[in-house]
This record gives C-alpha cells, structure tokens and sequence, in this order.
C-alpha cells in the first residue's frame, strides 16, 4: 500500500484570478487496491470500505467511487467543520446528487446564491414554532397506525414507521387529504423503495421501455405531478388559503426576492424532496430506537417512568444515542468548484469530491468514548461535540431536523403510554442497506402488549 500523500503538478497562476497562485495540489493517501476493486467493495459495503480503508491510512484519504468519481473522504471532526463553515463559491452540493431523481426544482438541485434563496423559503414552515402545530398529526398518526398491532407477538415496527413519517410528511408538508391523499399513499412507497435504490446507481444512457427500472420511476412519476396538479388546485381554491399551515401553502404564498412565485414543477419536485429526504431517515431512525431499547431494559425503564411525565430529556438524549449509535444516513459530501480547496494540510483540485463519513465520525473514541456502548446519558445535559452530525452542517444542514426529532419524540413517547414493550436478549439486528438509508435488517422486530390504561393518563 502506498501511504505518502500525492502530490500532483507545481503552483501556478490560474485565470480564475490573475495574478493568483493556486496551490500546489496535495492528496490524502489513497490505497493501492485497483479502482475497480474500491468501486466494488463500496458499492457491496461502503462503511466496512471506509473502516478498512482508515484503519490503514488515518481519518482522510483518497479514493476512487463509482458515482462520485475522485473523492476524499473525511472522518475527522476538524476537518469536517472546516468543509462545512467553507464558502459556497468554494465547494457546493456533491455531484451527482439526489436530484437526478428528484428533478431540477429539488433544493439538491442548487448551490449559491439560488440555494441560499430557497432555503429562505423552505426554513420558517421548518421552524421550531410551525412545528409545534404538527405535534397533533404526529400523535394522531401513532395512534392509528398502532390500532391494530398484534399483542404479545414478535413483528417489524420499521413498516408502520414508514407509514407513521409517510402519513406526517403528506398531511403537515403536503397538506394533501382526501383523494389526493389517498392516491399519495398508494404511489409513493414503491416509488420511494425504487427511487432509494436506484439512486445510488449509474443511470442507464436509454430507459429501456416503462417495465425497466428507470421506466417504471418515470411511470411513478408522472401520476404524482397528476395529484400534486390536483392537490395545487385544491389547495388554492380553499378558503382558508392564507391560514394554511402546510409547507405546500407556504411554499404557494412565497415569492422569491424579484417577487416571482416558485413553478409548480418546482414546487411538485421540492415537496418530492422533502418527502423522500425526510420519510425513509425519520422511520429508519425510530426502526432502530425499537431494536436498541428492547434491547437495555435499563434504559426502557427510565424512558417508560418519563413518559408518564411531561419531561423529555432523558428520551431526547436516547434519540441522539440511536442517531450517533445507528446512523441511517452515513455520508453527505460536496463537491469542490475552486481551483483547488485547502482542507488541513491537503489541497484537493477541482472536480473531486469531498464525503465526510458520519458513521465513522460517530464511533470516534476521543468524542465517544467506549462507542459500542449505547448510552444516553452520554448526552444528558451536555452539547454533542461536533463529531455529532447526523443531520450534516453548515448552509446544507438537514431543513427537516427539528421536524424530524419532535416527530421521533411524539411517536415514541405515544408508543411508550399506550405500550409495554417486552425486553429481549436476542443478538443486535445487523445494519441493513436500502440503498440511501441504513436500516434494522429485521426491521426492528419487538414484542408489545397494549397497556389497559395510557401511562399519561395514570397520573
Ligand atoms: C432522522 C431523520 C433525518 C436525517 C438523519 C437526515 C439527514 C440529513 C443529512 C445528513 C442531510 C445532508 C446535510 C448536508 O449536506 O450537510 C440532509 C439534508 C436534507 N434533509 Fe434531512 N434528515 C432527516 C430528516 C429530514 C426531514 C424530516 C426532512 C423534511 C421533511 C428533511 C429534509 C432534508 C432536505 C430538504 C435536505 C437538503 C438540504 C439542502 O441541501 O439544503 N430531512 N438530511
């Protein structure tokens, strides 16, 4: 294995800035295993690659992926946060992106000065506040859901999950009811579980007809803009227009700086995003809050006693634990624009790709220490450092995390009133991949019995 860094060419003016010397260019270590073989191996099993890759060559190094090309990859808190806190000329979303599935109105889709707009637009119906009006939909949601688990019987709580963060998304985000609702509900799971898999694929140059993958998420595709058309239309024609509280009315009511409105095709692509960013991660995470506490009684016990009060630190704490324990989205990255980026010591040229590895940054000993223990307490009464990031930093950071973490705090909190759930001595469920989100693979199977009487009303 090679260990010396790379370096490549001498430092030189760059028409980019005349007069301007451009660094010399200075790679992380990069493995000799042949480009073919990384593809290969991150393709089957990208966190086991990193971790095998670090092992030898430290918390950054180069490598080649399929997708993303040339890349470095960071698992090092510091550099992490300078990557984040970098200019947007400077380095913008990784490319290709999710919007190659989501369409061009996607906020994925844009950098500069056309993201710093539309996040202007997507942030205050995510603010803490708006979100407080969502509380009711996501206890409602759990209830229904809940109606018909099997007593005293093993099953997965990551589909009724999916159907709980799916539910919420349509109803606070969409404001969708009804048929439109209805219809969502049908099309959106395959297409999501398809979309999610082929997302992390090279994109074939033809279709090859409407039964091919590709073709049959064309074919999801063009049904939604038919609701989403019909759901414009409904949403606007209501009386209470101005009112509304869902993100599709905000998203009508907004105008962009010039006073132009947002296009319903990128409206109809932003709130595919919204969706498909935040449905899959919120249910994985919760998948996973399942199979870890049935797992420590000590831990249900403490979440069971607060749940029969109104505070939430001690369950705040336990849904970080699961979030740094069982990370669901591994990696985010970017992309560098400059003529060449400097990132600690190492000056990565334009073109490549920068993925900071979350999950890693997770299991850091010096952040987290005995990391394979799962224990809230870790983040009782403190701030996570900065090696904490499941929701990724900077001006990209996740526009959905306080959505999702009330939402995580309201499911199970309801769950934890209206159920007891049974302690197991099973081994850890294995990390499964659906292709973006890393989930339970036996879908966080757990043992529940109704309670006669909800812990809340107890009091
Ligand atoms: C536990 C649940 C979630 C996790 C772990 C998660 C994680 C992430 C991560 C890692 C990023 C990339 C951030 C970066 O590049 O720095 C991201 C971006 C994003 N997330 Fe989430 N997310 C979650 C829930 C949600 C929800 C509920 C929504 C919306 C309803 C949402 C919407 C988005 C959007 C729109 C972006 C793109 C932001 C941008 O590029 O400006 N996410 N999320």
């Amino acid at each position: 294995m090679n260990d010396r860094p790379t370096q490549v060419g001498q430092g030189t003016a760059t028409l980019d800035e005349p007069g301007a010397v451009t660094p010399e260019v200075k790679l992380p270590p990069r493995p000799r295993l042949p480009k073919a073989l990384q593809a290969i191996s991150y393709a089957v099993a990208r966190t086991w690659t990193y971790e095998q890759i670090a092992r030898r060559h430290g918390n950054v190094f180069t490598m080649s992926l399929p997708l993303f090309g040339r890349a470095v990859v960071v698992a090092d808190p510091a550099l992490a946060k300078q990557l984040l806190m970098a200019s947007t000329d400077d380095v913008g979303n990784i490319q290709p992106n999710l919007s190659r599935v989501l369409g061009d109105g996607s906020v994925f889709a844009l950098d500069g000065a056309d993201h710093r707009l539309r996040r202007k637009l997507l942030t205050p119906p995510f603010h803490g506040k708006s979100i407080k009006n969502y509380e009711t939909i996501f206890e409602e949601e759990t209830l229904r859901e809940s109606a018909n688990w099997p007593e005293g019987q093993a099953f997965p709580t990551l589909e009724p999950m999916m159907r709980i963060t799916l539910n919420a998304i349509l109803r606070a985000v969409f404001g969708a009811e009804g048929e439109q609702l209805d219809e969502l509900r049908r099309i959106i799971p395959p297409w999501v579980t398809l979309g999610s898999r082929l997302a992390v694929l090279p994109r074939p140059k033809r279709t090859l007809g409407r039964y091919s993958p590709w073709g049959r998420l064309a074919e999801y595709r063009r049904q939604y803009d038919e609701v989403i058309d019909e759901l414009i239309d409904r949403v606007k024609a209501d009386p209470e227009f101005d009112s509304r509280g869902d993100v599709l009315a905000l998203l009508l009511r907004s105008t962009y700086e010039d006073g132009s409105a947002m296009s319903r095709s990128h409206i109809a692509d932003e709130l595919l995003t919204l969706l498909a960013a935040g449905h899959e991660t919120t249910a994985s995470t919760l998948g996973w809050a399942f199979e870890r506490i049935s797992r420590h009684p000590r831990v249900l016990a403490r979440l069971v006693d607060e749940a029969a009060t109104d505070d939430n630190e001690y369950r705040q704490a336990t849904i970080l634990e699961v979030q740094r324990a069982r990370t669901v989205i591994d990696a985010f990255g970017r992309h560098v624009y400059a003529p060449t980026f400097e990132l600690g010591d190492w000056v990565i040229p334009r073109g490549y790709s920068i993925i900071v590895a979350i999950t890693q940054l997770h299991r850091r000993v010096e952040d987290f220490p005995h990391p394979e223990v799962f224990d809230p307490t870790r983040f009782v009464g403190t701030r996570p450092p900065f090696a904490f990031i499941p929701f990724g930093g900077g001006t990209r950071r996740c526009v959905g995390a306080a959505f999702a973490n009330v939402e995580m705090d309201v499911v199970l909190r309801t769950v934890l009133r209206h159920f007891e759930i049974s302690t197991t001595s099973a081994p850890d469920e294995k990390v499964h991949s659906r292709g973006v989100a890393f989930t339970p693979k036996d879908g966080g199977r757990v043992v529940m019995h109704r309670r006669k009487t909800p812990l809340a009303q107890e009091k």
